[in-house]
């Protein structure tokens, strides 16, 4: 047993838990999303003690010398004092300026920050509901846009994601945290050959990684998988096929997961897991490509997808400096890289 205090009350906590589960197992009403240090909606302030080990690892410099840390990652030492944040150092206020249906189970959302909030796709964003609710969802739209854009799965027991899709409207207000992440475009990447595999709503961070390359003029090969169990959850389809058509380093192929390979109406669309479709297609492992360019992987996809694909990469040869892997959105959110 390790006791500590939080907002002045006692807290014990049991061998090998977190300050979080301490919290969170003695009623405390803390936000937390990926427990795994990416999301960074666990933070709370140290006043005094002992910092624990990696209490402040993956924070900004800004964020480390303020004191926060982040609770799902370390333990309390003896006699630690923290309190709660105050939100409003933390979050900047929004308000949802669009909402659009892109299938039955998709909407997009745009929020327009109050201040300038510089982001890019491939980096997620912290949204805190008026009750406190608060979840991580990746950014979709590239840094030349002054509002964000996400896409937003339904999900039946997501009380975040659900509550945006059927019931908040445009003009509701959102506090803001963030963004955070590194699994964006860069322009040292121009010549590389791009591998992007989005599961789901996970195509929206990787079409606006996509979209930022082309706009830097991306000279290397685009392949973008996205990955869907039926044809109807498509929603960027023709959108892709367009861009398709448009940039000729760009190949786009659809992966559906039921449909029977005689319905197939479109030599683009293939069936099976959009992973497997990729890594049948290319040759991993040369760090240089028969036509002369590097490879570099994107992912984005649910957490667990996200968090054994790395590996599986690795194991077909991408060097893990080439991969970038994003999990979107709900109530867990990690990151790798
Ligand atoms: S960083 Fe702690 S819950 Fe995500």
């Amino acid at each position: 047993m390790t006791q500590f205090y939080f907002d002045e009350q006692t807290i014990q906590s049991v061998e090998g838990e977190t300050i979080l589960d301490a919290l969170i197992r003695q009623g405390h009403s803390v936000s937390y999303s990926c427990k795994k240090g990416a999301c960074k909606t666990c933070l709370v302030q140290h006043i005094d003690g002992v910092l624990p080990d990696d209490a402040q690892k993956g924070l900004t410099t800004e964020l480390k010398s303020d004191a926060y840390i982040c609770a799902c990652q370390c333990q309390p030492t003896p006699e630690l004092k923290l309190k709660s944040i105050l939100v409003q150092n933390l979050f900047t206020t929004g308000h949802i300026s669009m909402k659009q249906y892109l299938s039955e189970s998709v909407v997009k959302i745009l929020i327009e920050p109050s201040e300038e909030i510089p982001h890019s796709a491939g980096q997620h964003i912290n949204l805190r509901r008026f009750d406190g609710l608060t979840r991580s969802y990746a950014i979709t739209n590239d840094p030349h846009s002054p509002v964000i854009e996400l896409h937003i799965r339904r999900k039946y027991n997501g009380q975040f994601s659900d509550w945006l899709f059927n019931h908040a409207s445009v003009g509701e207000t959102l506090l803001m945290q963030g963004p955070w992440g590194d699994s964006c475009y860069k322009a040292e990447y121009k010549n590389d050959s791009l591998i992007l595999i989005g599961a789901g709503t996970g195509l929206g961070p990787v079409y606006g990684i996509v979209k930022e390359a082309l706009f830097q003029g991306h000279k290397g090969r685009i392949y973008l998988y996205h990955g869907v169990k039926n044809i109807a959850d498509l929603y960027y389809h023709n959108a892709l096929s367009h861009l398709m058509l448009a940039h000729k380093n760009v190949a786009y192929f659809a992966c559906v997961d039921n449909v029977h390979e005689g319905k197939l109406r479109s030599k683009r669309i293939k069936t099976g897991d959009p992973f497997d479709v990729a890594m049948s297609r290319h040759q991993l492992g040369n760090q240089t490509t028969s036509s002369g360019y590097s490879q570099r992987v994107f992912l984005c996809a649910e957490p667990s997808f996200v968090t054994k694909g790395p590996q599986q990469l690795y194991v077909y040869g991408a060097p893990l400096e080439r991969i970038h892997a994003l999990a979107y959105g709900y109530k867990y959110l990690s990151m790798t890289r």
